[in-house]
């Protein structure tokens, strides 16, 4: 058999460790070939690829970011022209790429956008595809972490860390806006861990009131300084999201901003100097934590061993300690977000952590 493998949507790591889980498996336990295709759906449809053996993926599983590059926009069955103003199917073109590279099947890396793709190919052209999640945001279905989480919680937990010796030498409020699209999992995370006074989520409705109120809280239990994590997603009071980029389609513009209008707000409230911080692609770069490494790998043999065994259209994930599958249409149910009773907003709570 020869099999592709490709990585599409946003980088994030652990990439590279899914496809040296995927070549090495499929090379060392089944005996077959693998090509990566490069730069996502775009390599599909234009017929760039290049063969990977094991000796291409030594060293790999430390490194951030996907050695066969990515394309966060291309949509085979609405592909732009050359121009970027009309789009066409070039769906079919991807499928003469599969035909002529020789591919019994495909396992495609991506978040809910590009496993959504990769399973309309599947059902259109009978292309045995197998999914695996990736994104910081953890938003897709079908498995409790994606690969990638681990890894931007992990980051964004040290960036709070720092906050917290400068906040409280400078007694100021300090706002950290994290990514995470429509979905508050990496804010809830890495506000638990580095042990944030107010964290914002999407998933919960917040008033300045109550913002405010936590400060004051603090301030009159001694504490002079406090750290708020805030999700780029989040809905204000007046019911706005903020976004940095509105450019072509509304589910493509680019969210971000909360951070820089709630500080403003926040200066006509409190006493304590504002500062806000965005960490924006930080996020997202650098090597993977030991938890998305062995995800990784985990996830990369179980859809190579699926494949092999003649599956389709799954998408495979973490679900309590069991490595699991489900259909890849799953993902269709737009965003995992996360739920308002979550285990940790309960404990955040607990520990008097104002979370809307
Ligand atoms: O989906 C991953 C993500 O990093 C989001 O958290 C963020 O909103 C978005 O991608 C940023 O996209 P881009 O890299 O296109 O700016």
């Amino acid at each position: 058999m020869r099999i592709g493998v490709m990585t599409g949507g946003g980088d994030c790591p652990g990439l590279n460790a899914a496809i040296r889980a995927v070549t090495r498996a499929a090379t060392d336990q089944y005996g077959f070939e693998v090509i990566g295709v490069l730069d996502g759906f775009e390599g599909l449809i234009n017929n760039i690829s290049r063969p990977l053996v094991p000796a291409d993926v030594r060293g790999v599983l430390r490194v951030g970011g996907t050695l066969l590059g990515s394309s966060n926009r291309t949509n085979p069955f609405a592909y732009r022209d050359a121009a970027g103003r009309q789009t066409y199917d070039a769906s079919e073109r991807a499928f003469a790429t599969t035909r002529q590279l020789g591919l019994d099947g495909l396992i495609v890396i991506g978040g809910d956008g590009t496993l959504l793709l990769a399973n309309r190919f599947a059902e259109q052209y009978g292309v045995p595809v197998i999914g695996i999640p990736k994104t910081i945001d953890n938003d897709v279905h079908g498995t409790d972490y994606a690969i990638g989480f681990d890894s931007a919680v992990s980051y964004v937990t040290d960036a709070i860390d720092r906050l917290h010796t400068t906040a409280e030498s400078h007694h100021r409020v300090m706002l950290l806006e994290t990514m995470g699209r429509t979905t508050g999992w990496i804010a809830l995370y890495a506000g638990v861990a580095g042990g944030a006074d107010v964290i914002l989520v999407p998933e919960r409705p917040y008033s300045v009131e109550g913002v405010v109120k936590a400060i004051e809280r603090r301030a009159g239990l001694g504490f002079r300084f406090t750290i708020i994590a805030v999700a780029e997603g989040v809905v204000a009071p007046t019911g706005e999201q903020h976004y940095r980029q509105r450019v072509g389609e509304p589910h493509e513009w680019k969210l971000g901003g909360v951070c820089d209008t709630l500080s403003a707000v926040l200066r006509n409230h409190v006493r304590q100097e504002v500062r806000g911080i965005v960490l924006g692609h930080l996020q997202r770069g650098g090597n993977p934590t030991a938890y998305d490494r062995t995800l990784a790998t985990q996830l990369g043999t179980h859809a190579m061993r699926l494949l092999a065994d003649g599956a389709s259209s799954l998408v495979v994930g973490i679900r309590g300690l069991e490595i699991a599958s489900a259909p890849l249409a799953d993902v269709a149910a737009g965003a995992r977000t996360l739920p308002i009773d979550h285990p940790l907003i309960q404990a955040s709570q607990a520990i008097g952590v104002y979370i809307g």
